[in-house]
């Protein structure tokens, strides 16, 4: 399973980055207005740090202008993954850019049948929001099986980019239903290294090591 962190944070990137836990980023017009920074600039320091895919999200909702957005976006380094949204429009883009060789990740997929789209209009990802739907009600989980069967019913190329990850239960359940990709924020990253008892058993360790007055180094 690959790691990208949802990020604009230079910092964060770099903090997971040297841990070897980041295989790419995925940035979105939200988290650009968080990080304060012009999205050409901080995604051209991304992509200075990261070696794998970075995605770029266009802003255009036509397609001509959404092409015009991403070929520019795509210009920024080599490993940029051009971002549109699951719009007929975007899927047309979608298709422009993949004819030409570039990487595009759909994004805002809420359905299967979006998904089979995306794989059609030749994506190299498909990012299903599992969270959004959890926030309505629906099983955001049950999309990743979904479309995780479709794909491979057929054996279509595009990777599973699971997103809109808020806790660390959809990342594991992303790994046993097999999504290609997980991207979430930093903090859910880092909080897989948490559990309580390793807290607890932790504490009685060093409560012990005390009591013997021992020192390793
Ligand atoms: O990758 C998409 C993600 O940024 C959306 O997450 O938590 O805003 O639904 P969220």
């Amino acid at each position: 399973m690959k790691f990208f962190v949802d990020t604009a944070d230079v910092a964060a990137i770099k903090d997971l980055n040297d841990l070897g836990m980041v295989d790419g980023v995925t940035t979105n017009p939200s988290l650009i207005l968080k990080s304060g920074r012009d999205i050409l600039e901080v995604t051209r320091e991304i992509c200075d740090i990261v070696g794998g895919p970075v995605s770029a999200e266009v802003v255009a909702t036509e397609a001509k202008d959404m092409i015009a957005e991403g070929l520019k976006l795509a210009k920024i380094a080599s490993n940029i993954a051009i971002k549109v949204p699951l719009t007929w429009d975007g899927l047309t883009a979608c298709k422009a850019f993949a004819s030409e060789g570039h990487k595009v990740n759909v994004t805002l997929c809420f359905s299967a049948a979006q998904a089979i789209l995306a794989a059609k209009a030749g994506a190299s990802f498909i990012s299903p929001f599992i969270g959004r739907l959890d926030d309505i009600n629906l099983d955001g989980l049950d999309l990743i099986h979904d479309i995780r069967t479709i794909y491979d019913n057929y054996d279509f190329k595009t990777e599973i980019l699971a997103a809109s990850i808020r806790n660390v239960n959809h990342i594991t359940e992303c790994a046993k239903i097999g999504a290609d990709v997980i991207t979430a924020p930093p903090a859910v990253i880092k909080a897989m290294a948490s559990h309580v008892l390793t807290d607890k058993g932790l504490d009685q360790f060093l409560k012990d090591w005390a009591q013997t007055g021992q020192k390793i180094v």
